[in-house]
């Protein structure tokens, strides 16, 4: 009797769904529900002239020894394309309302030398301008976003720089352009029009910003076929009342670009150490990400009431981690480590992007190199990929994917003193070419997890991808030790019809489900 009763039991647990078998968490993925496209440009990247994210970070001139192509190093430039950038806001930030377009132009060494008010109070020789700057978004592969000077800048002064990015005809700026080595109008494919007016771009009332961008709107014109698209300089963290008034109807606001950075303690005197943190820093750090979802999905708000049709599209064209300066650094410079923290930074913004998908249509980390929560960092001819590199890397089948709703059941909390977080994190999506791509993050800094896979009612066979963890909440990549962040091969089988993926603590997973 003992051993039938045992027999129907087993009968019993085998007939039951994955799903009630489960009695951890499990991922349900909505394969038939499609919703937008994940625009790659959500994968967009920021370079500013400060510090040595442009200058020595990327370009050390034609005449370097560091190995370059027309002045661009070949190494950084070599790893961007890996990357598959597909986007660079440039030429900043607050240095964009400082930026006067006609200084870097012409040959280099009659430019004039500036001085960066913005950043350190270094001499700025020029040596980038608009030339170089399409050379290297050209070299990368990326598309162009071209940040206005609506600061110290006039509407006049825009709409020229437009007109010698794009004209065709024989216009004296077409010709001007032509003397100086481009033949072929620029593709320009963004154009903002000042950068936080609210702060460095002008101290202005979002009132007073919405008159001047409709000024300046009207004069942007470029050939039709060679339109960028306008964004109008929006607000920052939770504020919504930029987005209120550029959506009532400003002309020409094709999107509002936004800001938020993740300071570990919220302060900007004090904002946290880059590494040797404590676990609390880790999950205010990463806890914050939550705060994204809500800026977005307020602003959003804002924008579905006065933007039904959905033409203006919401732009975070600035996020990231923003630490204490490196000590010895000059604080002007912006210089952090970056460490596993980053990645898993960088992988719960690209879940909320995702899942805004439908506004969110661009988003720009800070910054591409050596500057904030980087890509890469260099010293003079030597550079090192960072953790948030690989995440980037991790993430690129995301690119003009086709987002898929995505839920976790039985999500464990994870809690450190009085503040609480969703352990586990997902996106999902329906790749380019075809296959289903699913996203994990696991933010608990001691827990592994185990997560069962749903697609619909039925389990996938396998799951095959890149697993990013390391042994330490700081682990990092130095220059001259060998790399503690990187990928690893990751693969999983359904075992007895079900589907675990097992995620180690402090984890990052990318995989493609299989069957
Ligand atoms: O990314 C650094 C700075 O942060 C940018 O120049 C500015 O727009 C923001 O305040």
């Amino acid at each position: 009797m003992k051993r039938l009763l045992g027999a129907l039991l087993m009968t019993a647990l085998t007939m039951l769904t994955p799903a009630a078998r489960a009695a951890g968490p499990t991922l349900v993925i909505q394969a038939d529900r499609p919703g937008p496209v994940i625009h790659r440009n959500v994968y967009g990247q920021f370079a500013e002239h400060l510090g040595t994210g442009i200058y020595e970070g990327l370009w050390v001139g034609p005449d370097s020894k560091v190995p370059n192509v027309r002045g661009w190093r070949q190494d950084v430039v070599g790893a961007l394309r890996d990357l598959k950038v597909p986007l660079v806001r440039w030429p900043g930030g607050c240095f964009a309302d400082e930026y006067h377009w006609r200084e870097g132009i012409g040959p280099r060494s009659r430019r004039p030398v500036k001085v960066n008010t913005s950043w350190g109070g270094v001499p700025e020789n020029n040596a980038v301008g608009t030339h170089e700057f399409f050379d290297l978004v050209e070299q990368i592969g990326a598309e162009a976003y071209v940040n206005g000077n609506l600061g110290t800048g006039s509407a006049q002064e825009m709409a020229e720089w437009l007109e010698y990015m794009t004209a065709e005809g024989n216009s004296s700026l077409a010709q001007l352009r032509r003397r100086n080595g481009r033949d072929k109008p620029f593709r320009v494919h963004y154009f903002a029009v000042g950068n936080e007016s609210w702060g460095c771009g002008g101290n202005m009332r979002p009132e007073f910003y919405a008159d001047q961008f409709r000024q300046v709107a009207t004069f942007l014109k470029t050939p039709a076929h060679n339109r960028p698209v306008i964004i109008a300089s929006g607000g920052t963290g939770l504020q919504t009342a930029w987005t209120e008034v550029l959506s009532q109807g400003v002309p020409g606001v094709d999107a509002i670009s936004h800001h938020a950075y993740t300071l570990p303690t919220g302060q900007w005197d004090k904002k946290g150490a880059a590494v040797g943190f404590p676990e609390s820093e880790w999950i205010a750090t990463l806890g914050q990400v939550q705060q994204i979802d809500e800026m977005i999905r307020r602003n959003v708000a804002v924008l579905d009431r006065n933007d039904p049709s959905r033409k203006i599209g919401f732009y975070f064209d600035e996020w990231g981690s923003w630490y204490d300066p490196e000590p010895g650094s000059n604080p002007g410079f912006l210089v952090q480590r970056n460490t596993l923290r980053d990645a898993l930074l960088a992988a719960l913004h690209f879940h909320v992007f995702h899942a805004h998908a439908e506004r969110v249509k661009m988003s720009n980390v800070a910054q591409m190199v050596n500057v904030l929560q980087a890509m890469i960092l260099t010293t003079k001819d030597r550079l090192v990929l960072t953790p948030t590199y690989h995440a980037f890397k991790l993430y690129t089948p995301f690119q003009d994917a086709t987002s898929l709703p995505a839920t976790i059941e039985n999500n464990p909390v994870y809690q450190v003193g009085t503040v609480q977080m969703p352990g586990l994190s997902a996106t999902a999506a329906r790749g380019k070419d075809g296959k289903l791509y699913v996203g994990l993050v696991n933010a608990n800094a001691n827990q592994p997890a185990e997560l069962t896979v749903r697609v619909g009612t039925g389990s996938p066979q396998a799951a095959r991808g890149q697993l990013l963890t390391a042994g330490a909440m700081d682990a990092q990549n130095e220059l001259g030790k060998p790399p503690q962040v990187v990928p690893q091969a990751f693969e999983a089988r359904a075992a007895e019809g079900r589907l675990t993926l097992k995620l180690p603590a402090r984890s990052v997973l990318v995989v493609a489900l299989e069957g």
